[in-house]
């Protein structure tokens, strides 16, 4: 089995499956093979932090990375380092300090993905990688949202969108903002409005100036929004973009990721990869346990994987076989996994 390298590998799957340990180790595979290698994570834990050794001063910023040798570049995503960095390439306003941009940078908050994209596209322009590698964060979040950019899109092509940006800033007149509640009074549903003033009332009266504002910039910010967004048509495309759905073999996780690819029909096309990860098959075949019941054991557990195995292959293109790694660093499960990767790759 070989697997060709892509221009985007993005690892997705439901929670502590593997998907950091085993972008970090495929990214790590890659690099040794002379590819420049860009490994990015969304995923708000930052364990990957941890596994390449990274300071706090790195959060958000593009670091270079040494392990055993092998060299590649890494970032852990952060919101407000993203929109900095997109304020300086498209001379756009720093959403940063508005604070419901801040709420929807949150993890979760809706900013987080489209900034990943925005980040992916910046960083794909500036040609200095051959391979971006994406760790997502756990669930099918991430793979919702992909799935609704066509909807994104259509928010920028609304037309009340474009009255905002014809309305003052918040140093402007004060009729020219009443103006802008106005039209938003007059364009938004009942229910959103509802809303608003519920807002409002539980926040402080700034709620409504704020709002305009953010709506404001962030429509300033189109270009380079969608240009993230275009990027969905490399992630779909097989020639540009690797799909590793991973899961593993403890209780229930396989159906998991059969529920998560039903998620994402568009983006994990047919020739995806589902990483079945943390298998004992290998373990097990030196394992001859004199005690009966640890042989009862053994064949269980035998069987139960086997069972899935073939469960998984009826299902799945392909299946990727990742062993469990019996010890407790880490640090050994990414260098052994590296391993594993290098006997795939091409
Ligand atoms: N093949 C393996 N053998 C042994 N341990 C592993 C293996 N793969 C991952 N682990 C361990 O399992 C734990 C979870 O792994 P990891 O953090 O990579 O999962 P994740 O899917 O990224 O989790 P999350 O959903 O929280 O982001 C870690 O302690 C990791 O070292
Ligand atoms: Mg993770």
């Amino acid at each position: 089995m070989t697997i060709f390298t892509k221009s985007f590998e993005i690892f997705c799957g439901t929670g502590g499956v593997g998907k950091t340990t085993l972008a970090t180790s495929r990214a790590l595979a890659l690099a040794a093979q002379e590819h420049r290698v860009l490994l990015i994570t969304i995923d708000p834990a930052r364990r990957l932090k941890d596994l390449l050794g990274l300071s706090n001063d790195s959060i958000g910023e593009v670091t270079a990375v040494d392990m055993n040798g092998i060299k590649l570049h890494a970032l852990l995503m952060s919101p407000e380092k993203t929109i900095q960095r997109m304020s300086k390439k498209y001379q756009t306003p720093d959403l940063a300090s508005n604070r419901i941009v801040k709420i929807l940078s949150k993890p979760y908050g809706g900013m987080n993905e489209i900034l990943s994209l925005v980040e992916v596209q910046m960083q794909f322009e500036t040609s200095q990688y051959d391979v971006i590698v994406l760790d997502t964060p756990p669930g099918a979040h991430f793979l919702d949202f992909l799935e609704g950019i066509s909807k994104i899109r259509s928010f920028f092509d609304q037309s009340f969108v474009e009255m905002f940006s014809y309305l003052g800033t918040k140093t402007a007149h004060a009729s020219k903002r009443m103006l802008g509640i106005r039209i938003i009074n007059k364009v938004i549903s009942g229910g959103v409005k509802k809303l608003l003033s519920y807002l409002q009332k539980v926040t402080d009266a700034k709620f409504i100036d704020d709002f305009i504002e953010a709506v404001q910039i962030i429509y300033q910010s189109k270009e380079a929004f969608l240009k993230g967004l275009n990027l969905q048509d490399r992630l779909k495309s097989n020639s540009e973009c690797n799909w590793f759905l991973v899961t593993s073999v403890e209780q229930g996780k396989a159906a998991e990721a059969v529920e998560m690819k039903s998620h994402a029909t568009h983006f994990i096309h047919q020739d995806h990869f589902l990483v079945l990860n943390k298998c004992l098959e290998q373990e097990m075949m030196n394992w001859f346990p004199e005690a009966s019941n640890l042989m009862a054991l053994k064949n269980s557990l035998e069987t139960r994987e086997k069972e899935l195995k073939k469960n998984l292959k009826s299902q799945f293109p392909v299946v990727l076989e990742f062993p469990e790694i019996m010890s407790k660093d880490p640090i050994e499960h990414v260098n052994n996994l590296t391993k594993k990767w290098a006997s795939y790759a091409k």
